[in-house]
C-alpha cells in the first residue's frame, strides 16, 4: 500500500490505482455518477474533449478552475444536479484529475475516491486484495493538502482492514495529517492554495457534497478507456 502525495510518480508493476482530486475532479466524478450518468470518458486534451463536443457528446472541460467555452459543464459536482446527465456518456478533461487517471492506467484499473465514497471504496479495495498505489492528483505536479487528508483518511482505513503493508513514508505523513484535521474538514479544505485560487476566480469551490464523508457507494473505475460505475445496483 503506497500512497504517492504527489502526482508526478513513476509507480511501477501492477496495481490498482486509486486517483483523488479532492477540489474537485474526484468529487465532482462521483457526484456525475450519483446524478445518473451512465459512463465517463476521461480525455487528457482539450483538443479531443472539443472534437467528442462535436460528435455529440456531452462535455465537462475545466483548465485552471474555469469551464471551457465549448463544454456544457465545468467541473463541479453541483454542475450534474441536473436531469441532463442521466443516461449519458459523459467526456471529462480537466487541470490534473483526468490526467492522473489515464497516465495510471498502464498499471492496471484506477479508481476514483473523494471522501464521499470513503468507506465504499476501501470495502472494495479490500474484496480485491491487490497492491494498491493512491494517487494524488495535486496542482500541475506540485502537492495539494486537500488530495493528502483524503489519502490519509483511506489509508488509516485500509490498514485498519489489515491485509496490507505500508510502503515508504508517506503514508504516516498523511495519516498525521487527517488525524489533525478530521474534526474540522471544512476549515482545513477552506485554507488550501486551490479553495484560494478558486474562490478568486468567482468559482464556488466547495458544494455542501465535498465535505460529507461516506454518503456514496458510487465506485467509478477506469479501464479499457471509459469510467464506469462498477458498483451500480
Ligand atoms: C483538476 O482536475 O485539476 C481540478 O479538479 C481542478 C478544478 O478544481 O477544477
Amino acid at each position: 500500500l503506497s500512497p504517492a502525495l504527489y502526482p508526478h510518480r513513476n509507480m511501477s508493476g501492477k496495481h490498482i490505482t486509486v486517483v483523488i482530486d479532492i477540489l474537485r475532479f474526484t468529487t465532482s466524478l462521483i457526484a456525475a455518477f450519483e446524478n445518473g450518468v451512465s459512463a465517463v470518458i476521461p480525455v487528457a486534451s482539450l483538443s479531443e474533449a472539443e472534437n467528442l463536443s462535436k460528435q455529440g457528446y456531452p462535455v465537462a472541460a475545466e483548465r485552471d478552475g474555469l469551464q471551457l467555452p465549448f463544454a456544457d459543464f465545468g467541473n463541479s459536482a453541483a454542475d450534474f444536479n441536473t436531469d441532463a446527465v442521466r443516461g449519458k456518456t459523459l467526456v471529462y478533461s480537466t487541470t490534473n484529475g483526468t490526467g492522473a487517471m489515464t497516465m495510471a492506467a498502464g498499471n492496471g484499473p484506477v479508481a476514483a475516491a473523494a471522501f464521499a465514497n470513503l468507506p465504499a471504496i476501501s470495502d472494495w479495495l479490500y474484496t480485491r486484495n491487490e497492491n494498491v498505489v493512491i494517487l494524488c492528483s495535486g496542482w500541475k505536479n506540485l502537492f495539494s493538502a486537500e488530495d493528502a487528508l483524503c489519502a490519509g483518511a483511506l489509508t488509516g482505513m485500509l490498514l485498519n482492514l489489515g491485509t496490507w503493508t505500508l510502503n515508504g513514508d508517506e503514508a504516516g505523513l498523511a495519516i498525521n495529517l487527517w488525524n489533525l484535521h478530521k474534526d474540522n474538514l471544512k476549515e482545513a479544505l477552506t485554507s488550501t492554495s486551490h479553495y484560494r485560487r478558486l474562490i478568486g476566480l468567482g468559482v464556488d469551490p466547495l458544494p455542501d457534497y465535498t465535505v460529507r464523508t461516506g454518503i456514496s457507494d458510487v465506485i467509478p473505475v477506469y479501464t479499457g478507456g471509459i469510467i464506469k460505475n462498477i458498483n451500480e445496483r
